[in-house]
């Protein structure tokens, strides 16, 4: 560390992610075991009963306004049953991963619980749009891949601060591609190319560590993930759309119109499933919000 000084931008983000903490135990078991076809419910249940932070926070979000229908939830399995396993690893990545969904983006402009706020969106977006894919894909995994696509953000952001009015003229010159090209001039590297080494070093399933690094060019992805990125890849510009970017990149990025020859969706559909997400993401933000920031 005290050599710092000589090192490169690409050198310093690669110690960054070497010193990253790695996941709490139940978090890296959960996503996992959303990779795994054929796990049960109670497999599930063990691993978040195994710790007591989770599981108070899990009952509090199936117990909040938004969840629970005016029945009161007491035992963990129904709680889990009732939220569905997508939302527990929610609530797990939101309040158990370090330094990655709780920290202000300040290279992007971005304030504290915008990048969960995005994540989120376009988790639920990627959940329903998996659903006109050709090969099915699990939602949980799905779920997954929408709320970590952009983890590579946390770490990068740093070596984008200061250059905003740079950033910003580039996007409104139209000049560049898209928001990787202005990451790549100021740091070597991109927030994809960095989400991808964050997912090795924290030991991730494949299709996340695809999901991570091609969510902007998804053509590139390798074909047996190829369906899921393309389908992240339209959730996150969807989630954009919505109002919820990540700040100064937000719609900085370009929609692969060769989506719907991956995606069996008509315009129309594609309106009315945002619709039904927009919906569901208001009314359910509030409480998963409250009893993470706790
Ligand atoms: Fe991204
Ligand atoms: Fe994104």
């Amino acid at each position: 560390m005290s050599q710092t000084h000589c090192l490169s931008p690409v050198e310093l983000i690669t110690e960054q992610i070497n010193d990253l903490p790695l996941l709490p135990n139940v978090v890296h078991h959960l996503l996992m075991l959303m990779g795994k076809e054929n796990r049960s419910v109670q497999e599930v249940v063990n691993l978040v009963e195994t710790d007591v932070i989770l599981t108070s926070k899990v009952l509090k979000v199936a117990n909040s306004a938004a969840f629970s229908r005016g029945q009161v939830i007491t035992s963990l399995h129904r709680a889990i049953v009732h939220l569905g396993e997508k939302m527990v690893v929610g609530i797990a990545l939101g309040s158990c991963s370090p330094r990655i969904f709780s920290q202000p983006l300040e290279g992007y402009e971005s304030a504290v619980g915008e990048l969960w706020d995005h994540s989120l969106r376009t988790a639920i977006a990627t959940r329903e749009i998996i659903r006109y894919i050709l090969h099915p894909v699990s939602a949980d995994l799905a779920f997954t891949a929408g709320l970590l696509h952009d983890v590579g953000k946390a770490v990068l952001s740093e070596f984008l601060k200061g250059n905003g009015e740079y950033m910003a003229s580039c996007c409104d010159s139209g000049e560049v591609e898209n928001f990787l090209t202005i990451e790549r001039r100021l740091s070597g590297t991109d927030h994809a190319e960095v989400g991808c080494a964050i997912a090795r070093h924290w030991n991730l399933p494949e299709p996340l560590c695809s999901v991570i690094r091609d969510h902007h060019h998804p053509a590139l992805a390798p074909q047996m993930d190829r369906e899921l990125v393309y389908a992240v890849h339209v959730a996150d510009l969807a989630a954009m759309l919505g109002g919820t970017g990540t700040g100064i990149d937000t719609l900085a990025y370009k929609l692969d119109s060769s989506f719907d020859q991956h995606l069996k969706l008509e315009q129309k559909e594609l309106d009315q499933l945002l619709l039904a997400v927009e919906e569901e993401y208001g009314s359910k933000k509030a409480s998963i919000f409250a009893c993470i920031e706790e």
